[in-house]
Parts: C-alpha cells; structure tokens; sequence
C-alpha cells in the first residue's frame, strides 16, 4: 500500500515539493524502503523539466534536494501502478477523478488536506503566480503536511 503519487497541475511547484518533503520524513523516520515515493501534473506544459527554481531554493532551506526532479503529466498507468494518487487541490481531484472514471481502479484518489487530521487549509494554493513569499508559505504547509500524511499512512498499513 506504499506506492504514492503526489499530483498538482504544472508538477513543477507543489507536487515536486510534497513529492521532496514526504521522502524526507520518510528517511528522517527511516521508512524509506517502504515508499514508491513519485509527482506528476495533470497539464503537460512543462513535462522534462526540472521544478521551477523558486521552488528548488525553498526545498534547499528545508535540506531538501529537488533540484533532479523532471516533470512529467500523469498518465493511464499511473492508475494502475500507484496506491495512493494525492491531489494538492481540488481542481486536479475533480480532473484525477475524471480521468479514473475511463479505468478501472483501486487507487485511492484524495485531496491531500482530507487525508490528515492537523489542517488548516483545503487547497495547497498554487504559487507560481506569486513570489518567493508565496513558496515559504507553501513549503511550510506541505513540510507539516506530509508528516501527517505519513502517520496517516502508516496508521492505514
Ligand atoms: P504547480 O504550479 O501546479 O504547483 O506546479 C503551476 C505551474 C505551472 C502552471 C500552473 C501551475 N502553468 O500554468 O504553467
């Protein structure tokens, strides 16, 4: 039940982000070889590229490398090879869940702020539009969150 897609709509802001901080609990917590740890965008803009460098520099002040991740846009397959499909926001649930409707699966496909209990926020706001404020704010969120996440996993095992 370990394999876990983190999904936003570029993949090159916040689910590279989640996809970072959720390793690097896992490792803090050495629970790594238990999680297929991926991200991927719903939008195929920017596919093969690296996350955008705002975001890179923040995951840095966290000790978080992404600076290797390379976008991709999900695909038919990832319904089938991935647990847990964790949408940032729920314009990219309503567009995962359209797209699951055409396979059949048993991924579990959830807003990430549903699947933990410490939330004060619905949405990860999307912060490709703003500054480099708007990236501290979302790493702080997803940081907290994806510790969450993770007990809440474990707890589902
Ligand atoms: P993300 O942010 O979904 O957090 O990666 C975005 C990045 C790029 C675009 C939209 C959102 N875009 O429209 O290119």
């Amino acid at each position: 039940m370990n394999n876990i897609l983190f999904v936003c709509l570029g993949n090159i802001c916040r689910s590279p982000l989640a996809e970072g901080f959720f390793r690097h609990h896992c490792q803090q917590r050495k629970l790594e070889k238990q999680f297929n740890i991926d991200s991927a965008g719903t939008g195929n803009w920017h596919v093969g590229k690296p996350p955008d460098s705002r975001a890179i520099r923040v995951a840095a002040e966290y000790q978080v490398d992404i600076s290797r991740q390379k976008a991709k846009q999900v695909t038919a397959s990832d319904f089938h090879s991935f647990d847990w499909i964790i949408a940032m926001d729920r314009n990219n649930l309503a567009e995962l869940q359209a797209q699951a409707e055409n396979c059949s699966t048993n991924t579990r496909i959830a807003l990430l702020s549903a699947q933990i209990n410490t939330v004060d926020f619905v949405d990860v706001p999307d912060p490709w539009y703003g500054d480099y404020s708007d990236f501290r704010e979302v790493a702080q969120l997803l940081d907290t969150a994806c510790a969450n996440l993770l007990d809440t996993l474990i707890d589902h095992d």
